[in-house]
């Protein structure tokens, strides 16, 4: 087969990442058979030196006009004073609304091989951890109308939360799908003892899951979720939730593995168009050191090859290759241990490209 790719490298380690992606994704390719067409575009801070915009509309067209989207991470403190019109993740926002990608999936694995990564005592953690969040990505507060004014002689500002049942209800099924795939539990995160936007959340998943019969359906409040994600984290398979709830949420998750840069992400539309990236930051600390580690963004190609593709045998070898990689032990800086290997970013790609 063949497919168009853009590649969004972005800010900070995004460059290296991608750059060893790429190398595991030419592997695939030449044990497939398949041919991918790669087209950079500019998105962040590196957009913004260059063209004063942090995505250009020709960059835009160029994302909205492929097979799929491959990002590295943007951002940076270079940038964190700009004009908030143009600030990096401006762009993230921008290509996930325009490309119609509500659905956000999110593993969150505990890879065995560096189980003692976690923060978590070992008893909580030995029942696994395997879950998705799926979280609402081109709604709520993200894309509510915004204001600053003047009121009583000081400064008050405003971000509205909207949802519209139909924008619940599509991601709902993504989610009661997503469950019906893995152990068919599925938890709806919401503030519904407050929130007006989460008691129609609620309203909407509650009419899906009777469609839904054999999906064990439940609600949980966000702060009891925030809890119960530390004090029994396998009780969770399939997690859906609004936008802002689904990033600090997802954040919270992936800590429980003790790697962010392990963790994967999807960003779907209705189609097969797709945006991949790692869940992690740009990490402008140790970026151009070879620190980084790309494994993240590897597996999120993975789920590229899947989600976009339909290529499930490349989507397999891909993860397969990366749990080899980890079964010889070669970490990152980031999951070193003890008797282990450390290997540099470029190593880590190059490892998991032979596996392939
Ligand atoms: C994420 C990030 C983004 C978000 C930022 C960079 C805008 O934190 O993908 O989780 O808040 O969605
Ligand atoms: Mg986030």
């Amino acid at each position: 087969m063949e497919k168009n790719i853009v590649v969004l490298r972005g800010d900070g380690i995004g460059p290296e990442i991608i750059g060893e992606t790429l190398k595991v994704l030419k592997k695939v390719c030449e044990k497939f058979g398949h041919t991918f067409n790669y087209t950079d575009v500019d998105i962040g801070g590196c957009s913004i030196d260059k063209y004063g915009v942090p995505i250009t509309d020709e960059g835009m067209e160029k994302c909205k006009n492929c097979d799929s989207v491959l990002l590295g991470a943007v951002g940076g403190p270079k940038w964190d004073n700009v004009d908030p019109l143009v600030r990096p993740e401006k762009a993230l926002l921008a290509v996930r609304s325009e490309l119609g990608l509500f659905a956000n999936l999110r593993p969150t694995k505990l890879f065995s091989q560096i189980a003692s990564a976690s923060p978590l005592k070992n008893e909580i953690i030995q029942g696994g951890i395997d879950l998705v969040i799926v979280r609402e990505l081109t709604g709520g507060i993200y894309f509510g109308k915004r204001s600053t004014f003047s009121e009583n002689g000081e400064k008050v500002a405003v971000d509205e939360m909207k949802y519209a049942e139909h924008e619940i209800e599509r991601i709902g099924r993504v989610a009661f799908e997503t469950a019906l795939k893995r152990k068919k539990r599925l938890a709806s995160v919401d503030k519904a003892n407050v929130l007006d936007s989460s008691r129609l959340w609620r309203s909407v998943m509650h009419r899906l899951s009777s469609e839904y019969p054999d999906v064990d359906f439940s609600n949980i409040l966000v702060d009891n979720a925030a809890m119960q994600l530390i004090k029994n984290p396998s009780q969770f398979d399939v997690i859906v939730t609004e936008n802002m709830f689904g990033d600090i949420l997802s954040d919270e998750a992936s800590m429980l593995t003790g790697s962010i840069g392990m963790m994967p992400s999807a960003s779907l539309s209705s189609g097969t168009l797709g945006m991949y990236e790692p869940i992690h930051g740009s990490a402008p600390d140790i970026a151009g050191m070879d620190i980084a580690n790309p494994l993240g963004t590897i597996l999120s190609a993975a789920m590229m090859l899947r989600y976009s593709f339909d290529m499930h045998s490349e989507a397999n070898a891909v993860e397969e290759a990366v749990n080899a990689a980890l079964n010889s032990g070669y970490r990152t800086a980031d999951i070193m241990q003890p008797d282990m290997t450390k290997v540099g970013c470029s190593k880590m790609g190059d490892i998991v490209a032979e596996n392939i």
